[in-house]
């Protein structure tokens, strides 16, 4: 059967790693349609949507999409994105590979994070000149959707349960809902769980990686402190993540458009292509994406690299590296 697979570039180097990501598909020969669909500044400028209603529903009817990332537009493309997969999971592994100088090269994570509500629900105004407010948002039914989500993802892997992040010391209500919500989904599939203040995670998780695992957490948390783990790991160029729905899913890398190096085919290809790795194994093809994952690894460790990671290579260099490995 065929894979309709969308391929969203959108802006800066997303115009250079998502090509890049397409290529080690490519190498696979696996029976993919690619269809290319942009997104993004400069589409706006062209236009002045960044969200093209024809982008929108190709991500909204593909069986998958791979999307680079946006510049200033990034709100107005990947929040609308998120909607058209319907996605209310976003999955972030932050993992330390073998030969990166990384801050805590001990760190092997995944973040589970809310994706559909919280404070990116869109709830804010300006009441006056003086004061300006946002309505949070936490339901039931969605901490329920992430909660079924994180149980099964323990379950299929080798984990021993999750830790539940928040802050409902301080936002009872809302927070208070979602541990609430989480733990007894967790209770009911005999799934075994701790739970960490939001605050204190960020503090423990810096200090000592190697007691978290699996990390559940509300969507601006998992924002912040995916951000945090990628700096334990060695930087953005290495985060992959996947937006998952009931029927679909979008794969990005955590970086933005990298405008301080983009234009120059230096970006780092590596959390493109293990976000393409991620769709390989979210299709079914597992062996394919476990060789991905292994000649991603294997390039990471041995070299080229890009200059982020202390190498002189491109980014042609780097995923040539990696077809040659597959
Ligand atoms: P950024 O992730 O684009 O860059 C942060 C730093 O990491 C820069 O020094 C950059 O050179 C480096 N970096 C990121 N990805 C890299 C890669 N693959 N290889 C090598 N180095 C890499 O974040 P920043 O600078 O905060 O945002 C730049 C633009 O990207 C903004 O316009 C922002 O709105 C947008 N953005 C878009 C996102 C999306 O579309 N999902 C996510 C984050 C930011
Ligand atoms: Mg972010």
């Amino acid at each position: 059967m065929t894979h309709e697979i969308a391929v969203i570039p959108g802006d800066g180097i997303g115009r250079e790693v998502t090509p890049a990501a397409v290529d080690v598909l490519e190498a696979l020969e696996i029976d993919f349609e690619f269809v290319e669909a942009d997104a993004g500044d400069a589409v706006r400028e062209e236009t002045g949507e960044a969200l093209p209603q024809e982008t929108y529903d190709l991500a909204a009817s593909a069986d998958a999409t791979l999307f680079g990332a946006a510049g200033d537009t990034a709100a107005d493309v990947i929040l609308p994105l998120r909607t058209a997969v319907d996605s209310f999971v976003n999955v972030r592994p932050a993992k330390a590979y073998p030969g990166i100088d990384a801050v805590r090269p001990e760190t092997d994570l995944v973040f589970l994070r809310e994706n559909t509500e919280g404070v990116y629900a869109g709830h804010e105004d300006r009441l006056t000149q003086d004061v300006s407010t946002l309505t949070r948002v936490v339901t039931e039914s969605a901490s329920e959707r992430l909660a079924e989500f994180a149980c099964e993802y323990v379950d299929g892997d080798d984990h021993d349960g999750f830790s539940i992040v928040h802050k409902a010391n301080v936002m009872r209500e809302t927070d208070g809902l979602f541990r609430d919500t989480v733990t007894s989904v967790a209770d009911e599939h005999g799934v075994e769980t701790d739970q960490v203040l939001m605050d204190a995670f960020a503090t423990r998780v810096c200090l000592d990686p190697e007691q978290f695992d699996v990390v559940v957490c509300p969507n601006l948390a998992g924002d912040v402190l995916s951000d945090l783990a990628a700096g334990l790991v060695g930087g953005l160029g290495l985060l992959p993540s996947a937006n998952v729905g009931p029927d679909r899913a979008l794969f990005e890398p955590v970086h933005g458009t990298a405008p301080d190096i983009a234009g120059q085919g230096i970006a780092n290809p590596a959390a493109t292509i293990v976000s393409a790795a991620m769709l390989l194994e979210y299709l079914g093809y597992d062996e394919e994406s476990a060789a991905v994952h292994e000649a991603v690894e294997a390039t990471l460790e041995n070299g080229p690299r890009t200059p982020d990671l202390g190498g002189d290579a491109s980014t042609a260099d780097v995923t040539a590296a990696i077809i040659d490995r597959l």
